[in-house]
């Protein structure tokens, strides 16, 4: 979607995320782009979903561009689905290693997309590992994938927690301080339920209902105000909390608004 615009107008800028829509998905891109300002106002009046992965997408980029110039020696994406940073940051990453996380048949499509593609992607010393987070330690696939234990490293938990159960999000946090070393850092994002009694909240809250049907089911949240605790017990520094309001403030220059019930936190440890 952001891709239509003039690169100026860009919130980030993904030549690749084209290649990866299904069939169906390329015809409503196509019919929104055909609609011209119908497909601007129809996007402006949307519940604000796609402007918050947008957002999300964006922050998280800025996060991983600092965090290399700081001298960060690797990047680890857990459930990492679509996400083209290893080949989009290339030159920033300067041949530090990836390691991309998700489950086989994700991963398997992600790698046949990618190799029809071929010679045109950017050099990328990226490693893709298949996992069921329910039935496999991240750790135990990362050392099937070499990688180096303790040192700084960049982690990037992205769409994901909403999905699993509070157990298993509290367990991956408490492994993560394992393998990344004193420096690393972690850009993850939560879902929480509004409490607010109007009627946007009222629809909001009918969200993880529906997605139920379409058999994500939304199984775990946390309020903004409760996250910087949640994450200082297992021992992380919360930096950053960056909500809807936020991304829209430091994103969006136009009417679109953010889907309100997500956030991002950049969080440290062991430093
Ligand atoms: C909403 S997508 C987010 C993808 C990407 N991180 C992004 O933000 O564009 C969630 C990703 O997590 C993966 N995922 C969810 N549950 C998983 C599990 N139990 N094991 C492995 N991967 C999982 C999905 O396959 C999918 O790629």
């Amino acid at each position: 979607m952001d891709q239509r615009r003039p690169p100026a107008l860009r919130v980030l800028d993904d030549p690749w995320a084209r290649h990866f829509l299904s069939p169906a998905f390329r015809a409503a891109l196509g019919t929104i782009k055909a609609s011209g300002p119908l497909g601007e106002w129809v996007e402006a009046h949307s519940t604000g979903l796609a402007a918050y992965i947008l957002t999300r997408h964006r922050y998280i980029d800025d996060l991983l561009v600092a965090a290399l110039a700081r001298g960060i020696e690797q990047v680890v994406i857990l459930g990492a689905g679509y996400d083209t940073r290893a080949y989009r940051f290339s030159d920033a990453l300067a041949g530090r290693p990836v390691w991309e996380l998700d489950f086989p048949a994700t991963s398997a499509r992600k790698l046949e997309i990618l190799g029809r593609l071929g010679k045109d992607l950017p050099p990328a010393r990226v490693q893709h590992l298949q996992i069921d987070f329910r039935q496999e330690q991240v750790e135990d696939a990362l050392f099937r994938g070499q990688f180096l234990l303790g040192r700084p490293t960049f982690f990037i938990w992205e769409g994901v927690s909403m999905y699993l159960t509070r157990d298993a999000v509290k367990a991956t946090l408490h492994m993560l301080q394992g393998l990344g070393g004193p420096g690393s850092e972690l850009a993850m994002d939560f879902w929480f339920l509004l409490d607010a009694p109007d009627l946007v909240a009222a629809a909001h809250r009918l969200t993880p209902n529906l997605l139920h049907v379409l058999g994500e089911p939304i199984t775990f949240g946390i309020h903004p105000d409760d996250v910087t605790h949640f994450l200082d017990r297992l021992g992380y520094r919360a930096n950053e909390v960056m909500t809807a309001a936020r991304l829209e403030a430091r994103y969006l220059d136009n009417q679109r608004s953010v889907y309100p019930a997500d956030y991002v936190v950049h969080a440290t440890w062991g430093s």
